[in-house]
């Protein structure tokens, strides 16, 4: 057995901050104990803490590595993806297996194991994405959620390629009622804003800044409220995925006073960026486009009020990373033609540490946000999201004093733009631990593709 210490640091949890140190055995945490008592421990590893915090490693639980999207796929593989995740501090993915159209849940739940098995350099899961839901998909969903697949996206945008129906959502929900598992929602109605897209492209409208413009915050609000309610009419928990607007966070914060199981989750690029971004010169407006988009700067306000009132309670990237050159460039004629999605697997603790430090949430919230709650939302904690014994040791030795430049110079992720480019952040990821093996050693990689396993996760126990 292999046995290392983690000395001098603060450890921080959701719940607590506390001067401890870590004892690690093989792959799992075996004590947390204050110095004094922890002073008899024999180690064969010890790792020197002092003026680091440590912090259950990152859980992002919105990932699109190589996800194929208006004809080409995102620039980030398992390997690459999970690499840049790992020296941002995050040690479990959750990616989404989508159902191709035409075909099987399982079909498309093969074909992500077969992208991610071996390549990963952490733990990871699979959620699944419904693109065409019959009587098949839905036995098909209780088979996966044995096999840990326990959540299932689904869109109310993008006619014609994901999107579903009230009936087929209403069906799914039952499903998800019936067997434990969480839907997950694109709340946009899809419908509506394909309208004002053909509108805008036949009078003469066509580049990035109409993105922003068609994908009206009341087409998020109103999809919010109606997935909520036909959440409500199924009886099962609804998680509403990268939220952005004031009118939606509305929405869900009504729910949850009414005592429903309705989550939120939002994304740094609805916290840091804003639609603004849209108007960059030469085309560059295209590195900002996803959807839901960017807001007026104002919609941030009401995001990190939420974040401190468990209105919005899990923040997760939604990487989904398409280069300018060659992918974000086949709009340059029609917005509609840009792929969709921005990069940050690799930012996002470092940003909401920044948020730390801006007194915008606490350190224990930002814990929370970025690894407990998605671990428990998700069906994996205790295992992950936490540093107490038996958890596997998913740790990040944190430099909170730290100036770093976010920058594609500097990036692991594979994409030839980073999202925040230029700005300046406070702390940074210096030793980062996968399972008690050290991945990450003070900027050095020492990961491998194919360390990572496949996370068989249990029903979403947050809810209960
Ligand atoms: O623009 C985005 N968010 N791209 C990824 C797919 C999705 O809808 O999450
Ligand atoms: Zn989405
Ligand atoms: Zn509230
Ligand atoms: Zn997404």
């Amino acid at each position: 057995m292999s046995r290392t210490v983690i000395r001098g640091g603060l450890v921080i949890t959701a719940t607590e901050e506390v001067r401890a140190d870590v004892l690690i055995e093989d792959e799992t945490i075996a004590a947390v104990a204050t110095p004094n008592v922890a002073q008899e421990w024999t180690a064969d590893t010890v790792l020197d803490a002092t003026d680091r915090y440590v912090i259950p490693g990152g859980v992002d639980a919105h990932t699109h590595m190589e996800m194929p999207f208006g004809g080409t796929f995102a620039a980030d593989t398992f390997e690459t993806g999970t690499r840049a995740a790992v020296f941002g501090g995050t040690t479990t993915i959750i990616d989404f297996a989508i159902q191709p159209v035409g075909g099987t849940l399982r079909e498309g739940v093969e074909a992500w194991h077969a992208k991610a098995d071996d390549q990963c350099a952490i733990d990871y899961g699979f959620h699944g994405i419904l693109s065409d839901v019959g009587d098949g998909v839905l036995k098909e969903m209780d088979a996966l959620v044995g096999e840990g697949i326990t959540s299932f996206k689904m869109f109310m945008a993008y006619p014609g390629v994901f999107y579903s129906d009230d009936g087929q959502i209403l069906r799914a929900m039952q499903q998800a009622g019936d067997n434990g598992a969480l839907i997950m929602m694109h709340a946009e109605n899809g419908i509506a804003i394909d309208v004002l897209v053909r509108q805008a492209l036949e009078a003469g409208r066509t580049g990035p800044e109409q993105h922003g413009r068609v994908r009206h915050p009341l087409l998020e609000a109103e999809a919010t409220h109606r997935a909520i309610k036909l959440s409500t009419v199924a009886g099962s928990p609804l998680y509403v995925v990268h939220v952005s607007a004031t009118e939606s966070v509305a929405e869900i914060t009504r729910a949850r006073h009414d005592g429903l199981n309705v989550f939120g989750e939002t994304c740094p690029q609805y916290l840091f960026l804003s639609v603004d971004e849209l108007d960059a010169p030469e085309f560059e407006g295209a590195k900002y486009v996803c959807s839901t988009p960017l807001r007026p700067a104002e919609h941030q306000e009401s995001l990190w009020r939420a974040l401190r009132t468990d209105d919005l309670s899990v923040v997760s990237t939604d990487h989904c990373p398409f280069c300018f050159a060659g992918q974000k460039e086949l709009g340059r004629e029609d917005f509609s033609k840009i792929p969709n999605g921005i990069p940050g697997v690799e930012n996002r603790l470092d940003l909401l540490h920044d948020a730390v430090v801006a007194g915008r949430i606490s350190r224990r919230r930002w814990v929370e946000l970025a690894s407990t709650a998605p671990a428990r939302m998700f069906g994996l904690h205790p295992r992950k999201g936490t540093i107490a014994p038996g958890a596997d040791a998913d740790i990040v030795l944190y430099d909170p004093s730290a100036q770093q430049i976010l920058s594609a110079e500097t990036h692991h992720m594979n994409v030839d733009y980073n999202a925040y480019e230029g700005r300046w952040v406070t702390g940074r990821a210096r030793t980062v631990l996968s399972r008690g093996e050290v991945v990450v050693d003070d900027g050095d990689y020492r990961g491998r593709p194919g360390r990572g396993r496949f996370l068989r996760r249990e029903t979403c126990g947050y809810l209960t």
